[in-house]
């Protein structure tokens, strides 16, 4: 979101207020800790409405994430949810856009010990965001950094403190001249592909789609879930199975999932071309599904819009 502005109103404990009277003091145990949980969420904006992309599994997300860190969160899902909306709706955004809800620990002195009782904020700011990267394919490089695993932290809970390692991938890689970073397990899959600092990573090899599982640390992303429910559903082989990073490079065709980055084709890894070096067939068809789904015109996946206006 370098660069993009913050919409006016932001939702803070349950009151909408203007972005520059949300304050926190210095002392705020997650600025020291990352005790955050939080959310990436996309509305999309077309033919006049704007619709939230799977809302619902965003919000019980959120709330299992500061659940096993044992920090409260003080609003129903019914409640977040409609600071999502309202959010959108105070602002009167009539673009694509990106919803960060957070929770976070806030006066709980320099203690390590964060239970229930530790005071929590809610809170959700909102910002236009088109496409995160272009459409047309990414370089990546397989990362010297590895994946934090589950023997380390949780890896499905979606804290602020886990992204100092997504944070060092992503300056390794941009270093190294690529766009973005793939990360290998460090958990007992030791040289398997995890996932890359705020996507998923999936494969294809003969027509058949790949994931990793979860039991290589990656994240239980909600795109990669809709994407397996795409192949299903288009009757395209796909699984959820160990990648070694050989396989990774010899891949047909790689793709990144994410709520920002959508269906992010990666093009080349390690400086080789994957397949002929240009978007692939399946590559292409997913990311056509996709935007028919998040964009409304999949009426069988409407159940995953939620309504703006
Ligand atoms: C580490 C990581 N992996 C994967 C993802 C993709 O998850 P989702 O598709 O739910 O946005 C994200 C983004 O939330 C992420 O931060």
């Amino acid at each position: 979101m370098e660069g993009a502005e913050v919409a006016r109103f932001v939702w803070f404990d349950g009151r909408f207020v203007r972005r520059e009277r949300a304050l926190v003091p210095l002392t705020t145990h997650a600025i020291h800790y990352g005790t955050s949980a939080f959310e990436g969420i996309r509305a999309y904006w077309n033919s006049g409405q704007l619709s939230v992309f799977r809302l619902g599994d965003h919000v019980r997300r959120l709330r299992r994430s500061a659940r096993r860190y044992s920090m409260r969160l003080r609003f129903t899902d019914a409640q977040v949810a409609e600071a999502v909306t309202g959010l959108c709706r105070k602002n009167r955004i009539r673009e694509p856009c990106y919803v960060r809800p957070f929770c976070f620990v806030g006066r709980h002195g320099i203690s390590l010990d964060v239970t229930g009782a530790a005071e929590t904020h809610a809170a959700a700011f909102a910002f236009p965001m088109g496409r995160l990267f272009g459409g047309g394919g990414i370089s990546a490089v397989v990362s010297r950094w590895r994946k934090f695993s589950d023997a380390t932290t949780p890896t499905q809970a979606k804290m602020g403190g886990n992204y100092l390692n997504s944070i060092i991938a992503t300056r390794d890689a941009r270093r190294r001249g690529a766009d973005e970073a793939i990360l290998l397990d460090s958990g007992s899959g030791g040289e398997c592909v995890s996932e890359a600092p705020g996507e998923n990573v999936f494969i294809v090899k003969g027509g058949r789609l790949a994931t990793p599982p979860l039991s290589s640390s990656a994240l239980d992303g909600i795109t990669r879930d809709t994407v397996l429910r795409i192949a299903k559903d288009s009757g395209r082989r796909a699984e959820v199975r160990r990648i070694t990073r050989r396989q990774l490079r010899g891949a047909d065709e790689a793709f990144l999932t994410g709520t920002a980055a959508e269906i992010t084709p990666i093009t080349r890894i390690d400086g080789a071309k994957v397949g002929d070096g240009k978007v692939g067939e399946a590559t292409a068809a997913v990311m056509g599904a996709y935007s028919d789904i998040v964009n409304g015109r999949d009426r069988r996946y409407a159940r995953w819009l939620t309504g703006v206006y």
